[in-house]
């Protein structure tokens, strides 16, 4: 049986709910974007890809913990560099995997503790315990930050492959920089089908080695692509919906919320 996932990134909650972030509310974004999911059909899991906060409080965790456990669908988080796991953990556990039909995701720690992500000697040794003894048919790791850079003239590369890598500017100064570690070890197995992040508050579908990542845009404000620069975009918010096959391939669309449509609501 095929299974369903949709991938919430980069919500940048407030424990204040009528916080707004840059012209958006983050709050009432989220809303809107689980009421049309639950309007257009509910997913078997809700994948959420990190910078869950924006002000990195206990509270905006359990808001937002509360708010997915009322969705009644399983659901899993990862931290981003906005995020706190140790205040993540009060709410629900910050899992390594899950494992759907045949299908088994990865889940990485990216925080470093800055704004760039980089995965630890120990976070490193446990992917590759879990590559070397997969749980299911297929595997897809979940990671915060791109591992593949998203500009123009750089997009597939890794960050250290870059001539001047101090000169980029925008989201790809501040990407996974593990020299290429995390992407060139996935490529060596080939149950591993995909690999999907946040970060970029962008959409992109890249391929690299015949492995593909999925970037997705963020439930709270977007960057405007293809520019080598940091600047909020018109787009409205979205998600990515993922259907997992039972032959290792993958559907993938990224959907926007419908402005039209949505009800924001009074902030609570
Ligand atoms: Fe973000």
């Amino acid at each position: 049986m095929p299974v369903s996932v949709i991938q919430l990134t980069d919500l940048h909650l407030f424990a204040r709910t009528e916080q707004d972030f840059k012209g958006q509310n983050p709050w009432q974004n989220l809303q809107a974007i689980l009421q049309q999911i639950e309007r257009q059909g509910l997913p078997d899991l809700f994948l959420l890809t990190g910078d869950l906060s924006q002000d990195e409080t206990s509270e905006s965790y359990r808001i937002l913990s509360e708010r997915m456990d009322a969705v009644g669908v399983p659901w899993v988080w990862i931290p981003g560099n906005h995020d706190q796991p140790e205040l993540m953990a009060q709410y629900r556990s910050v899992e390594s995997s899950v494992c759907l039909g045949r299908w088994q995701w990865l889940l990485l720690s990216s925080n470093s503790g800055q704004p760039h992500g980089e995965l630890s000697v120990p976070a490193r040794n446990q992917l590759l315990e879990m590559l070397a003894d997969p749980m299911a048919e297929f595997q897809a790791v979940a990671v915060h930050h791109q591992p593949l850079l998203v500009g123009p003239d750089r997009q597939g590369f890794f960050h250290s492959e870059l001539a001047e890598p101090g000169q980029v500017a925008g989201i790809d100064s501040i990407p996974l920089r593990d020299d290429g570690w995390l992407w060139q070890t996935l490529c060596e197995y080939r149950h591993v089908k995909a690999v999907i992040c946040g970060h970029v508050h962008q959409a992109h579908q890249i391929e690299r080695d015949g492995l593909v990542l999925y970037t997705t845009p963020a439930t709270s404000i977007q960057f405007a692509p293809h520019i080598n620069n940091f600047e909020i975009d018109s787009q409205a918010p979205g998600y990515r919906n993922l259907t997992l096959l039972d032959d290792g391939n993958i559907l993938s669309k990224v959907e926007r919320l419908n402005l039209n449509s949505a009800a924001f609501p009074e902030s609570e």
